[in-house]
């Protein structure tokens, strides 16, 4: 499994930020107890900060050891810690980059591939390949140079195509890892098994079946201390234009001819090609946002959006956002796909749940039986990883009751290890494997569909709505829906939904 041919150095810029501290860096130690970091790699740190290299190698220790309490005093992080170099240096010096070439270049100890990750500021991303790429760093040259770019790419459509223009004078296509770490994450994977490795459902997956799709990434967290990014970026950008726009292709699309890059973003950008634009006018009937007043969650009372560190007091960002698109392709006409995401709400739930039609007739009027309920598809996400099948059966008894039932398709077993998307991902950056990464024309595509409600919502008078912290979100977001009987769907149980 240890392929030393694949040794590479990992140089993380913004490595003494939250990013490093929460996925990269624990990513890394789980990867190195797993025996998957190619013998004689290296990890070059880069920040701002003044440290030197035993200060950040404790530093690191720390962050790992509070997440993974058994890591202290392993060997795999004694290992980790061994490989860890620190490179202090300001993004905005252009003489940090020559300094950091002849870094790189000078020691015969980092190997000559090189993995520059950007955990940055996305206003940096275009410096930083910009000066990378002027100092030689982007030529390949004995060895090979990858550089991952953390969303937002962009923050609108114009925006991306400037970026994506920049970033295309110093590297080619196949050197871009543009990261979206829900793509990582084993139910979104398990999606497309369930899809292309069963032949039970593909009957099914269509719009003579399908009553609609909804597609929920629910926090009960609030902004935290990102403020200052968030105040500029909010809900729609920040998990629609990305995560969920990404799970729609995946429930989505055609099979691909092969489980190889290209023909799998091919076909995730045909879906993205097929999504209705928009207009103006539509916009209210197509898309709803709210920000997060004051609350409860779990108990403990909450402040609002606005009384959050570093929010503006009148600020309009909003912390909630839903959609409704439609598809206008051959297998989904007409059948609506609800999107939404929102910080603050009432659970952490991160759910696709599919609406199967109404049986075509109600045979059991005036029984027992009332009302048949619509079948449904779920798969859970987070926190429960799981595949569902609700139907309605029978209950025992002399009356026709019925009652719902759900076939679970658990993907998870004792004993079956867990991983963070982010272990994955690090790792096919190595392998270079792309098709976990996002190609150019998925991200232009995915701010098409989102652009048109971002300027409504950019260039709209009214107030923002908001939800209290703790709830469901917005009442008014029931507005998207087409038919009277559609309502979200919340949970995995069929039980908690009657109420
Ligand atoms: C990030 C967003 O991309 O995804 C965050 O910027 C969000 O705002 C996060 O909280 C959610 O991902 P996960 O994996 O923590 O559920």
């Amino acid at each position: 499994m240890v392929t030393p041919s694949n040794s590479c150095t990992y140089v993380i810029f913004g490595a003494t930020g939250n990013l490093s501290r929460i996925k990269l860096m624990p990513a890394l130690y789980h990867l190195e107890s797993a025996q998957r970091l190619p013998a004689g790699s290296r990890i070059l740190a880069l920040g701002r900060r003044p440290w030197s290299r035993q200060q950040c190698q404790q530093q690191v220790r720390t962050w790992i050891t509070e997440k993974t309490e058994r890591a202290e005093n392993s060997p795999a992080l004694t290992k980790l810690i061994q490989r860890l170099d620190y490179f202090p240096g300001n993004l905005d010096d252009p003489e940090m980059y020559q300094r950091l070439r002849d870094h790189l270049h000078g020691s015969d100890q980092l190997p000559a591939s090189i993995v520059f990750y950007l955990a940055i500021n996305p206003n940096d991303f275009s410096q930083v390949v910009e000066q990378l790429g002027r100092v030689g760093l982007l030529t390949e040259n004995g060895g090979w140079r990858r550089v991952v770019i953390e969303k937002p790419f962009g923050s609108d459509l114009e925006s991306a195509r400037t970026l994506q223009s920049t970033i295309r004078r110093h590297l080619r296509e196949e050197q871009i890892y543009r990261i979206d770490h829900y793509l990582g994450k084993s139910t979104v994977q398990n999606l497309l098994v369930f899809r292309f490795a069963n032949t039970m459902m593909e009957p099914l997956w269509n719009r003579n079946y399908i009553d609609h799709v909804q597609i929920t990434h629910a926090e009960t967290f609030g902004v935290g201390n990102r403020a200052g990014f968030y105040e500029k970026t909010g809900a729609l950008r920040d998990m629609i234009q990305s995560h969920l726009l990404q799970l729609l292709t995946l429930v989505a699309m055609e099979p691909p001819v092969s489980m190889e890059a290209e023909a799998l973003r091919d076909e995730k950008v045909k879906v993205l090609k097929s999504v209705r634009q928009i207009s103006p006018d539509q916009v209210p009937a197509h898309a709803c946002r709210a920000q997060y007043a004051q609350g409860t969650i779990d108990g403990v009372p909450v402040n609002g959006y606005r009384q959050e560190p570093g929010v503006a007091a009148k600020s309009t960002t909003e912390t909630y956002a839903a959609l409704k698109l439609y598809l206008d392709n051959w297998r989904w006409r007409g059948v609506p796909f609800y999107l939404r995401t929102g910080k603050r709400l009432a659970a952490r739930q991160s759910l696709v749940a599919i609406c199967f039609r109404n049986p075509p007739q109600q045979f059991f009027h005036g029984t027992q039986a009332g009302r048949i309920r619509q079948n449904w598809i779920l798969l859970g996400i987070q926190p429960c990883e799981c595949l569902r099948m609700e139907m309605t059966v029978k209950q025992p008894g002399l009356e026709m009751r019925t009652r719902q039932s759900s076939l679970d398709a658990s993907l998870r077993m004792e004993g079956d290890l867990l991983h963070d998307a982010y272990e994955e991902l690090l790792l096919d950056v190595i392998d270079g494997d792309r098709s976990l990464f996002l190609r150019y024309d998925e991200v232009e595509h995915a701010w098409g569909v989102v652009d048109p409600v971002l300027r409504a919502w950019a260039s709209g008078t009214d107030a923002i709505p908001s939800y209290q912290a703790g709830s469901w979100g917005p009442p008014e977001s029931t507005r998207l829906f087409e038919k009277l009987e559609q309502r979200w769907r919340h949970s995995l149980d069929p039980e908690r939904e009657e109420t």
